[in-house]
């Protein structure tokens, strides 16, 4: 076989969300991309703030030698510094710029920490439904994903998640405003799994790291305060991008932070940045990196998306779908109608309408629609919604 067996058996597994965008350019196809409703992608399909192209311009005009060489693995000390400031303002906590490592996106910095810390065979546990792609990043460094099912409401289930630490247990992954439910973990969900890990690491005697996937901290809603990780956990480590809240997902460009008082911080440091050297991609990219240097705290305006969230919600709502309201992200995830949420998929894509079946979460039984597209879309779908609801 050309290709290695694990990759194979990765490929005829291939993630929900691939299968459905594939279908959904097959459908675009045959009737048109405005008869086609695809709620299948997280993709923003708003355009970066404005002063993200002036800053770019300004920055390619400058005639400052140098700009597009190598550099340190962890990325430009000023750039780092400029977000260890903002963090810094943002959640009452001092960082310094050797906290932080610039990363290609989030799914980059992930990358790079499950291969600074996970030896073959240790345990990342994280709360169910998650991001699919959790999985092979996981895996790809020799460890195992261990999905824990939230409540109902979709928070994390922290007993659930006491009984599941084992000595092998290297760490807990949460991600919140979540993909795919919309939910926003609490203070005080935050402090008693903060209480949970020390008293589990304590127990296994080293620490369990909490790891916080952030890409959608910008993007929450009804002024709703996402507490900060940093602030409540010493042996925390918190990765993000901006490929959501300034619309640039193609660009590849994210960050990770580390405590400060983390356990061996230094030598934890030190294998991030290798990581992030071995895994090739030596460094985050350098354009990318100044021009976001430049724009911390700015976001695109999350108000758009609450209209989106609310416009599908009142329409799903009253045509007899049950959901709990996102906080936050641009994701929503209904119960499935159906028995199958993959039957129930079905019979949307028959109305020209893509979601994710929620067994592409680990949660079966739900569905995901990303609203990150235009208000029309979502109007228009109704009337298929509304038809298919009604078959079960
Ligand atoms: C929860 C979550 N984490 C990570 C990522 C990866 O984002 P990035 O583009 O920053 O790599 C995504 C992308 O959809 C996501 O939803």
């Amino acid at each position: 076989m050309p290709i290695s067996s694990k990759l194979k058996a990765s490929l005829t597994r291939t993630s929900w969300i691939r299968k459905m965008f594939e279908e959904g350019a097959r459908l675009k196809n045959i009737h048109g991309s405005e008869n086609v409703f695809d709620f299948s992608i997280g993709n923003p399909n708003l355009e970066p703030p404005k002063r993200f192209h002036q800053t770019l311009k300004k920055i390619i005009d400058s005639d400052q030698p140098g700009q597009h060489g190598y550099m340190s693995n962890v990325g430009y000390a000023d750039v780092r510094q400029s977000v260890a400031d903002y963090i810094s303002k943002e959640q009452g906590i001092t960082l310094g710029a050797d906290d932080l490592i610039m990363t290609c996106g989030a799914a980059g910095a992930l990358n790079v920490i499950f291969k600074a810390i996970l030896n073959p065979g240790d345990q990342v546990i994280c709360p169910a439904p998650y991001f699919v792609e959790y999985g092979f990043y996981v895996d790809n460094h020799g460890g195992t994903l261990k999905p824990i099912p939230s409540t109902p409401d979709f928070y994390p289930d922290i007993d659930a998640i006491e009984k599941a630490i084992e000595p092998h247990t290297k760490a807990i992954l949460i991600n919140s405003p979540n993909n795919p439910t919309g939910q926003v973990y609490s203070q005080s969900h935050i402090e008693s799994l903060s209480r949970c890990l020390s008293k589990k690491s304590n127990a296994n005697g080293q620490p369990i790291y909490l790891i916080s996937d952030e890409p959608y901290r910008k993007i929450a809603f009804d002024k709703i305060e996402i507490p900060s990780i940093l602030n409540n956990y010493e042996n925390s480590i918190v990765c993000t991008s901006y490929s959501k809240d300034l619309s640039i997902p193609g660009e590849r460009i994210g960050h990770l932070a580390v405590h400060p008082k983390a356990e061996d911080r230094s030598d934890l440091m030190q294998a991030l940045a290798m990581a992030n050297r071995i895994l090739g991609f030596v460094n985050a990219n350098a354009l990318m990196q100044r021009a976001v240097g430049h724009m911390q705290g700015e976001h695109i305006d999350a108000g758009i998306y609450q209209h989106k969230r609310d416009l599908l919600c009142n329409g799903l709502k009253n045509a007899g779908y049950d959901f709990t309201i996102p906080k936050g992200a641009f994701y929503l995830f209904p119960k499935s109608p159906a028995a199958d949420d993959v039957v129930f998929v079905n019979a949307l894509q028959k109305e020209n309408i893509l979601g994710v079946p929620g067994s592409g979460f680990g949660c079966p039984g739900h569905f995901r629609l990303s609203f990150c597209v235009a208000d029309d879309t979502i109007v228009r779908a109704m009337p298929g919604f509304e038809k298919v609801i009604k078959q079960f």
